[in-house]
This record gives C-alpha cells, sequence and structure tokens, in this order.
C-alpha cells in the first residue's frame, strides 16, 4: 500500500519534482497525490500539473493576517484528500501550531544546510561566510521551533576554495534530490521512526562526485 502523500510548495519546485519522479517507481512506498502553494504563481504548479498531479493554490493573501484560517484551509484540503504524509519543499510559510500538531511526525521538510547549523534563510552565503568546509542538506520533521525536529537524513558537500553562493547552491540542491526521496521512502515504508534513531539515518559517503550513492538503511 503506498502511503498518500502531499508536497507543500512556495515557487520552482525542483524538491517536488524529484519527489514525483522517484514516486513513479511502482515499487516506491508513497504516492503524490496532491501538491498545494500557497502562491498562485508558483512555477510547481504547472510542473505538477503537467505530471498529472491534482495541483492547487490556497493563496495566503485572500486571508489577510489570519494565517490560523489559512492554515485551515490547508488542513482541510489535506484531509479532503486522505493525505498520510506531508512534505514541505520549498514551501516559504512560518507555520503556525494548528498544521504542526495537526501533521506531528507526519510532515517532514528539507532544509539546505546541515542543521542544526545555518537554521533560517541564506544558509549557502552563512556557510561561506562562517569559513565551513563542510555544507549540504537535511531532511528533518517538523516540529514548531522552526528546523530543529528530528533529523532523517542529511548529506554532505565540500565548500571549495572560490565557491559562489550560486556555486554551493547548485551544489546541495543535487544531493537535496537525492535525499529526500530516499527519505521520504525509508518514512513512509516505516524504516525512519519518528525519533531519531541513529540505524536509521541516511547520509551520503560525502563527496560530490560519490553524491549519487546514497546509503539507506537495511530492510
Ligand atoms: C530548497 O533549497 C530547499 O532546501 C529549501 O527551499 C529550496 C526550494 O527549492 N527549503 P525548490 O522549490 O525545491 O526548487
Amino acid at each position: 500500500m503506498k502511503r498518500r502523500t502531499a508536497i507543500l510548495i512556495s515557487g520552482r519546485g525542483s524538491n517536488m519534482e524529484a519527489l514525483i519522479a522517484a514516486a513513479r517507481d511502482p515499487g516506491f512506498p508513497a504516492r503524490i497525490d496532491l501538491v498545494l502553494s500557497n502562491r498562485p504563481d508558483a512555477a510547481g504548479l504547472a510542473t505538477a500539473r503537467r505530471a498529472g498531479i491534482r495541483a492547487d493554490a490556497i493563496d495566503h493573501r485572500d486571508f489577510g493576517r489570519d494565517r490560523a484560517s489559512h492554515e485551515a484551509a490547508i488542513d482541510a484540503a489535506l484531509r479532503a484528500a486522505e493525505i498520510e504524509i506531508v512534505c514541505l519543499a520549498g514551501y516559504l510559510r512560518m507555520l503556525t501550531p494548528l498544521l504542526v500538531q495537526a501533521w506531528q511526525d507526519r510532515m517532514l521538510n528539507i532544509h539546505p544546510s546541515l542543521l542544526p547549523s545555518f537554521p533560517g534563510l541564506h544558509t549557502h552565503s552563512r556557510a561561506l561566510e562562517a569559513g565551513v568546509k563542510l555544507h549540504g542538506c537535511t531532511v528533518h520533521l517538523v516540529t514548531q521551533e522552526m528546523d530543529a525536529g528530528p533529523i532523517l537524513a542529511q548529506a554532505a558537500v565540500p565548500v571549495l576554495p572560490g565557491d559562489s553562493e550560486d556555486d554551493l547552491a547548485r551544489r546541495v540542491l543535487r544531493q537535496e534530490h537525492a535525499i529526500y526521496p530516499a527519505a521520504l521512502a525509508a518514512f513512509a515504508a516505516g524504516r525512519l521512526a519518528s525519533r531519531p534513531d541513529p540505524d536509521a539515518a541516511l547520509a551520503n559517503p560525502l563527496g560530490w562526485e560519490l553524491g549519487d550513492r546514497i546509503q539507506t538503511p537495511p530492510g
């Protein structure tokens, strides 16, 4: 049985595309049933529709400052579609406790840094400024504290001399597209616990030239 999954986006949707592509595999344990965006102009909506997936906008501007009502509308759409797992993929709205609690332990996010380093925005420029030699991305469960939920998967990339912010973003994004589908597959199949479990962690073996080889937990 494939777990019914929704993806929330706000823009380009390249991680969404990676999840959709992976979920086409008949053996993938999740099915992407719904894409929602808080922005009607999100490019990812058209991409999802082209892939034959229902994609709707629930425009936050229609709700003014009433975040709770916007999230209630999202929650209603998720429930109407009988969604079991929610993947945030470049969803650029702070969540209130309403959505976080409703989807506790069933909502994943991808963040472009090796958490707990660099939560929040502008992670690549901050990594360059800090002079770190390793950077990367993290898939984690969503909790009320931003970018702080239990870590399900991480991938690291080297920071190379002369890297621009865009160079680093591209290198990390490639890993995002690898670990998000791998983490969703493991989570949907019940191989990743909702609490941190060292035996269940996914990681790449490090190095951009090895970046496509993702280690998955056995069984
Ligand atoms: C990604 O870098 C993701 O880690 C972050 O927002 C960006 C979204 O990119 N949360 P895309 O829309 O998936 O292309």
